[in-house]
């Protein structure tokens, strides 16, 4: 069918949306008519970084509603409401084991632009491939996913708001409640409050862990961090985080967690946890020194990469959903709505802080 969908031709080059071609789905297969999608920072890196095979269909935080299904799906019907999430193929040991997140093949299903089979379902008007992003490529006007990569929700939720709990607002929260399962009354530190940060925020505050410190660079997200469940907030620019966290919690936090992928701040999130602590590495980041005696093994620290939360999608995003009707998950405060065509503009306000979490309205326009 002939679709409209936002790509990249280029490293680096800006979303041009375009008419495309997108396959019938397979027998195990959904087609979504996609009513909004949230932009991600992991968006930007698959524009900028080149890990996905250019031309590219961005978009992996997708929400819509599905129009029709493939012959052995069982889980999902037409009109149902859908949140997509990240790819994994449901089959491996991990998968089996209850953590898709850690599938062996996410990095080729989420980031190699094709399907398991090596196929391509998006094509050009002449017929050439175009890869696909976390195996649903949700700026589009319609998506087609694998039935793992969708996840059914109440209607009694304004669609526009779920797509992020596909991937930005799972991961966050996931981390916490998934991932590193604090005790209550612990204490922990979270290096960036972007949607990442904000929604492991609102998670500690869920679990009732006591010291949870938000540290950015930005004082309009620490105001949220506050609003959100920070019991106290560091502007590194201008105090050391280090000094205040070892006087508030006098031999360190017990947990941290890095959103910001900067190496000298994923250096203080270990730096700033007590003996035994556990470090939680989300945000993109490349190389950075540690001296393991002093700074790791000398004291039983961890320090652990999670992806998505370490979630079940079909089974976490339904009690994030839950628990934002309750009033405890307010993650809606953080989005901005824009149409289809501003699609950059959402981008740039992201990568310049005055957008916590875009979201681009696609069924609107
Ligand atoms: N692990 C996963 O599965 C997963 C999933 C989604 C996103 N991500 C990654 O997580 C990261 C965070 O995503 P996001 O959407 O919240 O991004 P974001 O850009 O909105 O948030 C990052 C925050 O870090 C802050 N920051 C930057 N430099 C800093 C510094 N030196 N000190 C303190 N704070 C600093 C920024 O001001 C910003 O508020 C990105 O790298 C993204 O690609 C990972
Ligand atoms: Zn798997
Ligand atoms: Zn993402």
């Amino acid at each position: 069918m002939k679709i409209s969908t936002a790509i990249v031709q280029k490293q680096g080059a800006l979303l041009n949306i375009e008419n495309a071609q997108l396959d019938d789905p397979k027998p195990n297969e959904v087609l979504v008519k996609i009513v909004s999608s949230g932009v991600c920072h992991t968006d930007a890196a698959g524009r900028d970084m080149g890990m996905t095979p250019y031309p590219l269909a961005l978009g992996h935080e997708g929400a819509g509603i599905i129009e029709k299904i493939g012959s052995s799906v069982t889980t999902v019907r037409p009109g149902d409401h859908v949140v997509l999430s990240f790819s994994y193929c449901g089959h491996c040991e991990n998968c089996l084991s209850g953590h898709p997140a850690n599938c062996v093949h996410l990095n080729e299903l989420n980031f190699g632009g094709h399907n398991f089979d090596g196929s391509h379902r998006i094509h050009d008007e002449s017929g050439n491939d175009i890869s696909t992003f976390f195996g649903q490529s949700s700026f589009s006007s319609y998506s087609v996913v694998d039935e793992h990569g969708v996840t059914k929700v109440s209607k009694d939720v304004d669609i526009n708001v779920l797509g992020p709990l596909g991937c930005g607002f799972q991961t966050g929260a996931g981390t916490v409640l998934n991932y590193l399962k604090p005790e209550f009354g612990s204490s922990i530190v979270i290096f960036g409050t972007g949607a990442v940060g904000l929604s492991a925020i609102m998670a500690a505050k869920i679990i009732g862990m006591d010291n949870i410190i938000a540290v950015d660079v930005y004082d309009n997200r620490l105001k949220i961090a506050k609003e959100l469940g920070a019991t106290g907030v560091i502007n590194s620019t201008i105090e050391n985080p280090n000094e205040i966290i070892q006087k508030v919690t006098r031999f360190g936090v017990d947990y941290s967690i890095d959103t910001t992928g900067v190496p000298q701040v994923i250096k203080t999130a270990v730096t700033a946890l007590k003996p035994s602590g556990v470090c939680a590495l989300l945000g993109i980041a490349g190389d950075v020194t540690f001296n393991i005696q002093q700074d790791i093994m000398g004291e039983s620290k961890k320090v652990v990469g999670v992806i998505e939360g370490d979630a079940i999608p079909q089974l976490f995003i339904p009690k994030l959903v839950n628990y934002y009707q309750k009033g405890m998950f307010p993650f809606d405060k953080l989005i901005r709505f824009y149409n289809f065509k501003s699609i950059n503009q959402a981008f740039e306000d992201s990568a310049n802080g005055s957008v916590i979490k875009p979201v681009v309205k696609i069924l609107d326009d």
